[in-house]
């Protein structure tokens, strides 16, 4: 019997349910969908371009969508800004999974003002996309394709949408795939250290604790490689979107709940590492002591 194993196998059942969790945030419109990787603001879309069309002539189709909008309105830019982006059928957010992305808008209303606060704005999520095994985010694609289904004749070249946000993701495509692929293992290679850790309580033996020490260690690789690749697809994706998209009303946040999800996961399974490490090395002399068992000395 092996009291201290109890840990490990704690540990692997949680990072086993955090990365099951990781992959499956967002499935469902109600299923977790906070914990996404990026959220894409697209609710100001196209709202800067406004002052260089409007007072420009007919030419650009904005400035046409933009003149009818504000016929009725007049006023208020602020709140025309947000018909702006429902005129063209682009919604308010898109927010990236690993399997999918899920759409919606800002409720009560997608800019704070003197009575809604930045904290009373909260997500209304219509829909999300169908799942994919090998998903990758494409903001261009997703917008453009918004744009054909709403019908209305303006391109994304009418937009100036950055060339460089597409450059941009596409160096992520790749990455993404990997991530869920290493997804796939860590949550392969954690239940193996789950079902080796069982034995491993009641039998006593060094071997025992060293088979563990390997498995859990390909188990923690595996998850923390994930949780690293997906830091930097996180990181680079909001970056980009931020770095090029900001012109044009694009707005990305990075996915904080997310992160601490994965990570957390990953520190479980360090530290299943660390205890069956511990008993290999120690555990033997520690439980020759409780026998009774003294080295004699002369
Ligand atoms: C339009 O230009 C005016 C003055 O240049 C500026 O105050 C206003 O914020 C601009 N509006 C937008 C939507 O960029
Ligand atoms: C603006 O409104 C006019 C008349 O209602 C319509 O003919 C035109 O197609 C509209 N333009 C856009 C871009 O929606
Ligand atoms: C703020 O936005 C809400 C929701 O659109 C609106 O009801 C309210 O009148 C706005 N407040 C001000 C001061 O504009
Ligand atoms: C969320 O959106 C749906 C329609 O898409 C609407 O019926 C519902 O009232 C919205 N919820 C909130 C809290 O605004
Ligand atoms: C999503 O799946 C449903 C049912 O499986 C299918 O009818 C629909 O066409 C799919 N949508 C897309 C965008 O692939
Ligand atoms: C949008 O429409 C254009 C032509 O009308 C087509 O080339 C393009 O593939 C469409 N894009 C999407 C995402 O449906
Ligand atoms: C969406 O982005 C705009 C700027 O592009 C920002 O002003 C607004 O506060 C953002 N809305 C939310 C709910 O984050």
């Amino acid at each position: 019997m092996r009291p201290l194993a109890a840990i490990p196998l704690l540990c692997c059942i949680a990072a086993l349910v955090l990365s099951f969790l990781c992959l499956f945030a967002g499935q469902k419109k109600n299923f977790m969908e906070d914990y996404n990787l990026l959220t894409l603001n697209t609710s100001r879309i196209g709202t800067n371009l406004l002052n260089d069309t409007a007072s420009t002539s007919s030419s650009n189709p904005l400035s046409n969508l933009w003149h009818n909008i504000t016929n009725g309105i007049e006023n208020d830019l602020n709140e025309a800004a947000g018909d702006l982006a429902k005129a063209l059928g682009i919604d308010d957010f898109y927010s990236a999974h690993i399997l999918d992305y899920c759409y919606g808008d800002y409720t009560p209303t997608n800019l704070p003002n003197a009575t809604v606060s930045s904290k009373d704005i909260h997500k209304n999520v219509t829909a999300c996309s169908n799942t994919t095994a090998m998903f990758t985010f494409n903001p261009t694609d997703i917008v453009q394709r918004a744009l054909n289904e709403s019908g209305v004749d303006v391109t994304l070249a009418d937009l100036d949408w950055p060339a460089d946000i597409q450059k941009g993701i596409d160096t992520l495509r790749v990455v993404q795939k990997t991530v869920f692929v290493l997804y796939c293992i860590a949550i392969g290679l954690i239940f193996v250290s789950l079902i080796a850790a069982l034995p491993a309580i009641f039998s006593s033996g060094r071997m025992a604790a060293c088979l563990n020490v390997m498995v859990s260690t390909l188990g923690f690789v595996a998850i923390g490689l994930a949780s690293a690749l997906v830091t930097a697809v996180i990181v680079k994706g909001s970056n980009v979107v931020n770095k090029y998209g900001n012109e044009i009303g694009l707005e990305a946040q990075k996915g904080g709940k997310f992160l601490a999800l994965t990570w957390a996961a990953t520190a479980l399974m360090f530290v299943t590492v660390l205890v069956w490490t511990f008993e290999t090395c120690c555990g033997h002399r520690r439980r020759q002591r409780d026998a009774g068992y003294m080295p004699k000395h002369g």
